[in-house]
């Protein structure tokens, strides 16, 4: 079965084939990402008329690439919740255009589910139940993935997500975003135990708050600069990586040993980072537990990952019609939640 995926929920406009939920057939990706950089930050509006300007080529391209044309797909799957509205509904009403002309299915896909099936691409047997840590620019979430539409969110953060503390933490310190890879590079040059940085209190076993250690940084800064010192970048780069993520990485692992999870995954843009990946490996090797990345290219955000779980949604009969709207905000457990 061919699903074509579509992604628009932020700064890339994306577009992909899939055959049967694992094998990637074709993967395009336009980036705003350079635009976006010289302001500091996604700028919604930009990113929205980019994505009018790029998706009907990137799609396109997908479909070539592929040697596929849309009527020899088997559904269209888009982003349609959570994300930038205006960025989300350039993919949904594409994605709507294109099901109407082929008359094909249209599958509506969450954007932290597609995080999760990006694992499907690179792990062939890997199947659920597992433990998962999806971190992305928007959200920290320990989700219990049940199986490949039922979610169960052990653990979230009550405050800034692990890569907004990272662009935040990086725009402290002039780093320039995004934030994650700039950290991670001026980190390697930098001493993690230079800058002693809070372990945030936190309600909730599993919860995470990163905006108390987002301020420790930036009042360090300022202190320094009232007193005429210089801080030194690498270093508060390395104490920062270390310390946010030791704790994804312990409060993730704490929900995997009181699980007794045998299988433990990362997902979204911060599970590109080199020392998260490191520090969860070590971990689920004492548990004994089986560890699985997705592959660098399939951290962030992408086609391929949304016709993924845009195949297993088709499977379990989430089809929409052509009232589909977008969403900016929607829990992962959506379908399962009471009410
Ligand atoms: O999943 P993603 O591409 O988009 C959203 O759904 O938000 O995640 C983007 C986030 C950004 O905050 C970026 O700084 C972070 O992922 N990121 C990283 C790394 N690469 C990207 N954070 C830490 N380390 C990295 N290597
Ligand atoms: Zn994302």
């Amino acid at each position: 079965m061919y699903i074509l995926g579509i992604e628009s929920s932020c700064d890339e406009t994306a577009a992909a084939v899939v055959e049967d939920g694992r094998r990637l057939v074709s993967n395009v990706i336009a980036t705003s990402v350079a635009e976006q950089a010289l302001y500091g930050g996604v700028v919604p509006e930009i990113a929205s008329r980019r994505h009018a300007e790029y998706i009907s080529a990137t799609v396109e391209k997908a479909l070539a690439d592929a040697g596929l044309t849309a009527d020899q797909l088997d559904g269209i799957a888009v982003t349609f919740a959570p994300g930038l509205i205006g960025a989300v509904l350039v993919g949904v009403n594409f994605a709507k255009g294109l099901a109407y002309a082929a008359q094909k299915p249209l599958v509506p896909v969450h954007h932290l589910r597609g995080h999760i099936a990006a694992l499907y691409l690179s792990h062939p047997d890997l199947k659920p139940p597992f433990l998962c840590l999806v971190a992305s620019g928007g959200h920290s979430h320990i989700v219990q993935v049940e199986d490949y539409t039922h979610f169960k969110v052990l653990g979230r953060t009550v405050d800034d997500a692990a890569g907004e503390a990272f662009d935040k933490v990086a725009r402290t310190l002039g780093l320039g975003y995004p934030g994650g890879p700039a950290i991670s590079k001026a980190a390697k040059e930098g001493d993690p135990k230079a800058y002693k940085l809070p372990v945030p209190h936190v309600e909730g076993r599993y919860n995470v708050s990163f905006s108390g250690l987002k301020t420790a940084v930036l009042n360090a800064v300022n202190q320094a600069e009232m007193k005429g010192e210089t801080i030194s970048v690498p270093d508060m780069a390395a104490s920062f990586e270390r310390r946010i993520d030791e704790i994804l990485a312990q409060k993730l692992l704490l929900a995997a040993q009181d699980t007794g999870a045998d299988t433990i995954c990362l997902a979204g843009g911060v599970a590109a980072n080199g020392l998260l990946r490191s520090l969860v490996n070590e971990g689920a090797q004492k548990l004994g537990a089986r560890l699985c990345l997705p592959e660098i290219r399939f951290c962030g955000d992408n086609g391929a990952m949304i016709a993924a779980q845009g195949f297993y949604e088709l499977q379990s009969g989430n089809v929409a019609d052509l009232t589909l709207n977008g969403l900016p905000t929607l829990p992962i457990d959506y379908n399962t939640q009471p009410g």
